[in-house]
């Protein structure tokens, strides 16, 4: 086995994002851009023998990459590819294979980065030229090829004569070099070109001075290529992550209503026979059990949801967990560390926040339930309301298994409902209920008689 390490060029300023943001850090399929790449240079080498090259915002460009352990080395001053790659000199390895990526070409696909490395591996060129033949070629850098089918040197567009710009066959800008040779020779890269800077494209015509030969592989499908300069090609990449991502849900067994309309970030991951409605949007970590159905409109976020579980439209869920056979909705918003545990029902216009429903308990209707802990098979009437906040803090309330709480009752935290206590409808509980107790925290009602005739009368008079 060869050592393959990998060195993805990110320092470039990417102006026509008209952006604040780092062009690497804009997001397509549920990342930044760069740690697609990331991800991608991560499979074929470790995180010991990557080494991005940031420049343009490299503190934040650096820490988005921290999670992901790769190297990382400075370009001052972006003055070209070349000088970019020579950046990377003192923290990438002298030997084995050299792969470049670029961090603003997140499609590329590992198995075409494997590819270009089998072949580089097989052979005794010094470098293989990862290339597409496209219909319209663009302003990519052309590929000169020999008779013998060898590359023999890229023309960058701005330098390419009219012949030159009538050949289809193109360079991605990705390359698998032997180390040791493209060490040995980068020093050689000048700037006499119309755009004086270092350009890598050079170095096939260096290697070749030497006496090396340097090969192509075209890939299978140019779309990987694409490179993002504005935001009309950050939006055309981020729409093929997500047909790509739906097209491996489905054949890992999900069914998606109008595939087109899903979103679905990269790490989400979806069990057997369950049913996506349209119009969903499944990001971060969230992952999704068998058999369950995900209503049309609904939006979860890092969410675990067990087997069986049935969530009505319009949904919302952030950072919570759902249990087996649970039903939520329509319109049911969990968040912060909530969790919803087995066959437990939450209904329309229900807010969990910070709160555990224990299983089998039931809040179906209008209800604010924060900093709980509703025990199993507890029954929470319509229009519950937890005020867990007193201007200052935020307070628990605790209530046991088998609890019925009446419809529009306001429980003022801290308080506890201990087990199998019931709270009547209307309430206003400030204190502890004792088990097996009725609270009722209200004025009694009065009836007045004849009042309503007797206030007509006045009023005419
Ligand atoms: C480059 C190739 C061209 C190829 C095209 C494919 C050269 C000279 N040309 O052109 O043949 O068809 O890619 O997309 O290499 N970068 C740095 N520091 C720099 C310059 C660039 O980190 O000083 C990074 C950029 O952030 C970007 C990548 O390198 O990720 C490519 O640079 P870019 O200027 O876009 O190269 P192209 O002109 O597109
Ligand atoms: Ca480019």
């Amino acid at each position: 086995m060869i050592n393959v390490s990998v060195v993805i060029l990110a320092a470039g300023f990417g102006t026509r994002m008209k952006s604040n943001t780092a062009k690497v850090l804009h997001r397509a399929g549920g990342l930044t851009l760069v740690e697609h790449v990331a991800r991608t240079a991560l499979a074929v080498a470790p995180p010991e023998r990557v080494v991005a090259v940031v420049g343009h915002q490299s503190e934040a460009v650096a820490s988005a990459l921290r999670p992901y352990g790769v190297k990382t080395a400075l370009q001052a001053v972006p003055q070209g590819t070349g000088q970019a790659l020579l950046c990377a000199k003192d923290s990438a390895p002298a030997e084995g294979l050299l792969v470049v990526l670029y961090g603003d070409v997140p499609f590329l696909a590992r198995e075409t980065v494997e590819r270009l490395i089998a072949q580089q591996a097989a052979g005794d060129a010094a470098a293989t030229v990862l290339t597409a033949v496209l219909d319209d070629p663009a302003a990519y850098g052309r590929i000169v090829r020999g008779p013998e089918g060898d590359v023999l040197g890229i023309v960058e567009f701005k330098a390419a004569s009219l012949e030159q710009r009538a050949i289809r066959e193109i360079n991605s800008g990705i390359y698998c070099f032997r180390a040791g040779l493209l060490w040995q020779h980068i020093g050689e890269i000048t700037t006499n070109n119309p755009a004086g800077e270092y350009y890598l494209t050079d170095m096939v015509e260096i290697l070749r001075s030497h006496g090396h030969r340097v090969e192509g592989q075209v890939m299978a499908d140019p779309r990987e290529l694409l490179g993002i300069n504005t935001r009309v090609e950050l939006a055309a990449i981020d729409s093929l992550f997500r047909e790509r991502k739906a097209n491996q849900l489905m054949l890992d067994g999900a069914t998606l209503e109008r595939p087109e309309t899903i979103v679905a970030d990269v790490d989400v991951r979806i069990g057997p026979d369950s049913i996506i409605e349209s119009g969903v949007r499944l990001l971060g970590s969230t992952v999704i059990g068998a058999n369950c159905r995900i209503g049309a409109g609904s939006v979860l976020t890092n969410c675990r949801i067990g087997d069986g579980v049935a969530i009505a439209p319009y949904t919302v869920i952030d950072d919570s967990s759902v249990g087996d056979n649970a039903k939520l909705g329509p319109f049911s918003r969990l968040r912060m560390n909530s969790v919803v545990e087995a066959n437990a029902h939450i209904g329309n216009f229900v807010e969990l926040k910070k709160t555990t429903m224990h299983s089998g308990a039931k809040a179906n209707h209008l209800a604010y339930l924060g900093d709980s802990s509703i025990g199993e098979k507890t029954n929470i009437g319509a229009g519950t309301i937890t005020c867990n906040y007193d201007g200052a803090a935020k307070h628990p309330t605790q209530i046991g298994s088998g609890v019925f709480v009446g419809s529009n009752s306001t429980l003022v935290a801290p308080v506890t409902l201990e087990d199998g206590s019931y709270v009547a409808a209307a309430s206003i509980v400030t204190e502890t209920v004792p088990a097996g107790a009725l609270a009722i925290g209200r004025g009694r009602q009065v009836n007045k008689p004849g009042w309503v005739a007797k206030r007509k009368k006045d009023s005419a008079s």
